[in-house]
């Protein structure tokens, strides 16, 4: 009997969560990260071109072993994991600590680092390739409405390129926009 109790709080939980999902899509500011894999499909180049950026390889810095000597540098153990370390994931993978869809693959600094989170924007009637075909602007705007930024703002890179990071170098802005326009 007991053991029944349980499962049914379980799934009146499990539920909740669902309907909660739901809901808290309405609210504008309420758009969940879903990882860069759900970008893929419809973006071959750009993914391609992230690919060979150093962002798609953050994660890779925070491994044992790996720029041994920069973090050495920077008074950080070279030979520790800080894979799972909240301080250096905050800035190493893709809206983390923010609302994301259950499984999303927010390893490194993914499309929605950028982009902003795509739950509400990926959707196939927001990019349906015909409406943007028929009517750019039009697309753009519902696109925005649904939190996708073409354009990141220099507030938006400088929350992980500060003084914060242990091997700070520095940041330019329109130089470093360049470097991340996927023409490359
Ligand atoms: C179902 C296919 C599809 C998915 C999934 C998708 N997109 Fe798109 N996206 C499009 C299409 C189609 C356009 C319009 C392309 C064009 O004409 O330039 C577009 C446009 C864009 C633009 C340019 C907007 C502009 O104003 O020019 C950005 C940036 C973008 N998508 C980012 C993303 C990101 C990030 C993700 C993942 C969270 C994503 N997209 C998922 C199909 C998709
Ligand atoms: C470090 C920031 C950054 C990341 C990460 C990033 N983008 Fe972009 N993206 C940009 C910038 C900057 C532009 C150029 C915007 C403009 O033209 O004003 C851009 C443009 C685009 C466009 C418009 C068409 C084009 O190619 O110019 C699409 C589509 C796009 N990005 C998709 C993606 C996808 C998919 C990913 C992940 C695989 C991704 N972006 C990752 C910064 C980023
Ligand atoms: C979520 C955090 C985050 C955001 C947002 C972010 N970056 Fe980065 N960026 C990183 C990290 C971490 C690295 C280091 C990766 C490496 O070199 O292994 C990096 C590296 C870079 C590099 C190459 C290394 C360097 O400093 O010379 C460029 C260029 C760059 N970012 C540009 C941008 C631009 C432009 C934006 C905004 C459009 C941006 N980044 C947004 C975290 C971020
Ligand atoms: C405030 C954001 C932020 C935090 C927190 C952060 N990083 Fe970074 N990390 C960056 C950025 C941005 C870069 C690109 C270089 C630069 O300008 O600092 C970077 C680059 C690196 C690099 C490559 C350096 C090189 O010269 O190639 C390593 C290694 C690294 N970080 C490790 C860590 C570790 C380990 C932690 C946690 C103890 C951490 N980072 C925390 C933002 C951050």
């Amino acid at each position: 009997m007991k053991k029944l109790s349980l499962v049914v709080i379980a799934v009146i939980s499990a539920f909740a969560l669902v309907v909660g999902a739901q809901l808290s899509k309405v609210g504008a500011e309420d758009f969940t990260y879903v990882g860069t894999k759900k970008c893929m499909g419809c973006h071959r180049a750009e993914y391609k071109s992230w690919q060979g950026d150093y962002h798609a390889k953050a994660l890779d810095d925070l491994k044992p072993g790996i720029k041994v000597e920069e973090k050495q540098k920077a008074k950080l153990d070279g030979e520790k994991d800080y894979s799972t370390d909240a301080g250096c994931l905050a800035c190493h993978a893709t809206g983390y600590g923010q609302a994301a869809a259950p499984g999303a693959d927010l390893a490194n600094v993914g499309c929605e680092s950028c982009h902003g989170p795509g739950s509400a924007y990926k959707s196939p009637t927001i990019k349906s390739k015909k409406k943007w075909a028929d009517n750019r602007e039009e697309q753009q705007k519902l696109a925005a409405e649904a939190g996708l930024i073409l354009t990141p703002s220099k507030e938006s890179c400088v929350a992980c390129h500060n003084e914060k990071s242990p091997t700070w170098k520095g940041f330019d802005y329109e130089k470093m926009l360049e470097e991340v326009k996927h023409t490359k």
